[in-house]
């Protein structure tokens, strides 16, 4: 068969991200315009000013795509862009500038949905072999995927509050730590001492919840706080992240048990841990379970995981027309 060579975009949240993939994995441009700086004074992503950025860079950062690959438009086969879910304003961004750019150069156009892409993230260094369990992290998610051939998700268990993201962000908030506060805790984490008791939140089946963990966080500080006992950051972020570590194995390596599973792979932001990485791999390597985690630049979000993502839905000729709309809430 023909190379296939994708040009995706990806603005479902903070990065206006644009890559050029061959073949769903050769990843021949990958450009990613961070806005965290912007979001940083919030403490969090704030809607609006996501989007007004994404308006301002996204043919920039389309340019810079197309250059850094080298290539023209007569290369390329399609555009993929995130459908959802995600940010509306900040989604329809992208699905507008990837109309116009299908419309424009004569090209069909793949919707993709933001956790298929995560996934995918792992397809661009290895091959993903099925069956696979798939753990995804991220800032607005946590489930536990089954796969058993390209584009085939079965969610065996997800959170029934806040995603682990969510809670990093929010325990990091607590301590005064800046946004995105996922990697300051786990910087904070390896130099820290697991002391405070927190809780194994271990709901029936594959399930997650987080929300009770912040809480327990945050309602021992206030206890310490009012004793006038001090703490230390380090602690708090050791103890918080040996808490989200224990829960995530366990759930997948009960998992692992049930399900005839070829590979484990980990996605999403949070997979960019370090805690949660070298965990998993000695657990993985003990118990003889092939682990996948992407490289560090691909765990967070980034346009070539869409690409990787879309290739199989251009085989499969999983195309949309000029009224795709943005769907925040869209199911895996
Ligand atoms: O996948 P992602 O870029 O965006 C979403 O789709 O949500 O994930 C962002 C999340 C944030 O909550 C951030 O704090 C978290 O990933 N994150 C981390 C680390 N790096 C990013 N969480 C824990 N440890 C990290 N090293
Ligand atoms: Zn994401």
């Amino acid at each position: 068969m023909s190379d296939v060579i994708i040009l995706a975009i990806e603005t479902s949240c903070d990065e206006t991200a644009v890559s050029i993939v061959k073949n769903g994995h050769q990843v021949l441009s990958n450009v990613v315009n961070s806005q965290i700086e912007s979001h940083k004074r919030f403490g969090g992503v704030v809607p609006e000013v996501a989007s007004r950025h994404h308006v301002e860079n996204i043919t920039i950062v389309i340019d810079q795509a197309i250059i850094a690959s080298g290539l023209t438009w007569d290369d390329i086969d399609a555009v993929a862009v995130t459908e959802g879910p995600g940010l509306i304003g900040a989604l329809l961004v992208g699905i507008n500038a990837a109309k116009a750019l299908a419309l424009a150069h004569n090209k069909p156009l793949i919707p993709v949905h933001h956790i298929a892409g995560h996934v995918y993230a792992n397809h661009i260094e290895e091959r993903l072999t099925f069956p696979i369990l798939a753990l995804v992290v991220s800032g607005g998610h946590t489930e536990l995927v089954v796969m058993k051939d390209h584009l085939d998700f079965e969610i065996i268990g997800q959170t029934r509050d806040d995603a682990v993201g969510e809670a990093y962000d929010k325990v990091a908030r607590t301590i005064q730590l800046p946004y995105p506060g996922g990697p300051h805790i786990d910087r904070l984490a390896a130099i820290g001492e697991d002391n405070l008791n927190l809780p194994r939140p271990i709901l029936e089946g594959y399930d997650f919840s987080f929300s009770g963990l912040k809480s327990a966080v945050i309602n021992t500080l206030h206890n310490k706080n009012q004793k006038g006992e001090t703490y230390r950051k380090e602690d708090v972020a050791a103890s918080f992240q040996a808490s989200v570590i224990d829960v995530l194995t366990e759930k997948t390596f009960k998992a692992l048990d049930t399900y005839n599973i070829n590979q484990l792979l980990i996605c999403g932001g949070v997979a960019a841990n370090k805690g949660l990485r070298e965990k998993m791999t000695t657990l993985c390597a003990e118990k003889g379970i092939k682990l996948m985690i992407p490289p560090f630049e691909l765990c967070t979000d980034n346009a070539a995981m869409i690409g990787a993502a879309a290739y199989y839905q251009y085989l499969n000729q999983q195309f949309t027309g000029m009224d795709l709309n943005g769907r925040s809430n869209i199911a895996l």
